[in-house]
Order: structure tokens, then C-alpha cells, then sequence
């Protein structure tokens, strides 16, 4: 634990960068099972605010592990840590003026919490991507509930590991039959119906 340390307050901060960028600094927290569908729609939503002139940046789940949470597997304890580190920096890139997306199970709700209260109010957007298990297990894009299944992986969300649903999310994103272009397209309309963007 470090001490002795003193918080510098800069010039040049939050509200300054948002400004001169045109927007207001944000997270857009999407939170869902494996094989949900965060990623993909993450990207196509960070698509359409780019195109709007929107300066994003998209922190992914299993990108993010392959360097910053490279050392963290899947328990209980681990998964705190990873979402522990994302929400620091998201905090960073909302200090730097973006607008983030992020795309990770991050099951617990107390974790989700904790990125919450690290940034200002309105600033935190809890989107829950809600598709069922049954529909994520069915897509299976890795492979991996096949994998859980049969007990060479332990700890999947879902299947023995929990997922803690959103008790109040910003959106509540119903997603299973329709294309993900279209779900994007619904995602992008109700965070701008709720002014949300
Ligand atoms: S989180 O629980 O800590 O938020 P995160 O979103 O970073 O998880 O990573 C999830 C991705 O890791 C999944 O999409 C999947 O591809 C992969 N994965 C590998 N093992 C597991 C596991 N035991 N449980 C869930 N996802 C896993």
C-alpha cells in the first residue's frame, strides 16, 4: 500500500478534454454471459458513435486479458481483481475525455458498483446485455460451454460460477433471435431516447 502521496490537482482536466472534444465523458458498461453478445455489439455501437464524430475508445474482456489482466484466470477473487483494474481505467480514459465502452461477464454486481461510484454521477451506464443461457450455450462461438460442460473448464459463468443480473441497469437490452446490426441499432436509439450518449 503506498503513502506519502499527494493527489496533484492539473490544470487541464475532465471537463476541459470532454469540452474540447465535443462530448460528454462517459462509460457505457455492458455486462452479460459469455457468448451474449457484448463484444459484437460493443463494436457496432462504438461503429455508429464514431460515425456521429464521437471520440471512443472499446476495452474488451478477452483482449484486455491477454496483457493488463494477463495474470488473472477465473475465480472468484481474480475476477474481482480484473474488473478492479478495467474500472481504474476506465476512469482514466473518462479523465482523458472519451467516451469507453466495455464488454466484460464482470458477473458481480458489487464489482459493477465499484465502477460506479469511482466516476461522477451520470457518468456510468450499466447496460445489461440479457441473453439467456440457453441461447448463449446454443451459439457456443468458442466452444467454451461445451468445454464447461464436460468439466474441462471450471468456474464458466453460468455454469458453475454465478451471474449476478443487473438489480437496476440504465438499459435492460433484450437480445436473442434478431440480427446484431438491428440490436445495435435498438441499443443506439435507447441510450439516445434516455439521453444517455
Ligand atoms: S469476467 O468475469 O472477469 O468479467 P471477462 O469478461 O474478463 O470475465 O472474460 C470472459 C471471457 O473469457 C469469456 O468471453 C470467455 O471467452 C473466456 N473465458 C475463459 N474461461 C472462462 C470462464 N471460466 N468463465 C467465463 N469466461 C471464460
Amino acid at each position: 500500500m503506498a503513502t506519502n502521496i499527494v493527489w496533484h490537482q492539473h490544470e487541464i482536466n475532465k471537463d476541459t478534454r470532454g469540452e474540447s472534444l465535443g462530448q460528454k465523458p462517459r462509460v457505457l458498461w455492458l455486462t452479460g454471459l459469455s457468448g451474449s453478445g457484448k463484444s459484437t455489439l460493443a463494436n457496432l455501437l462504438e461503429k455508429k458513435l464514431h460515425e456521429q464524430g464521437k471520440h471512443t475508445y472499446l476495452l474488451d474482456g478477452d483482449n484486455v486479458r491477454h496483457g493488463l489482466c494477463g495474470d488473472l484466470g477465473f475465480s472468484d477473487k481474480d475476477r474481482v481483481e480484473n474488473i478492479r483494474r478495467i474500472s481504474e481505467v476506465a476512469k482514466l480514459f473518462v479523465d482523458s475525455g472519451m467516451v469507453v465502452l466495455t464488454a466484460f461477464i464482470s458477473p458481480f454486481q458489487a464489482d459493477r458498483d465499484f465502477c460506479r461510484n469511482l466516476l461522477a454521477d451520470s457518468e456510468f451506464i450499466e447496460v445489461f446485455v440479457d441473453t439467456p443461457l440457453e441461447v448463449c450455450e446454443q451459439r457456443d462461438p468458442k466452444g467454451l460451454y461445451k468445454k464447461a460442460r464436460s468439466g474441462e473448464i471450471k468456474h464458466f459463468t453460468g455454469i458453475d460460477s454465478t451471474y449476478e443480473a443487473p438489480q437496476s441497469p440504465e438499459v435492460h437490452l433484450q437480445y436473442q433471435d434478431e440480427p446484431a446490426e438491428q440490436t445495435a441499432e435498438r441499443l443506439f436509439n435507447l441510450l439516445e431516447e434516455k439521453g444517455l450518449l
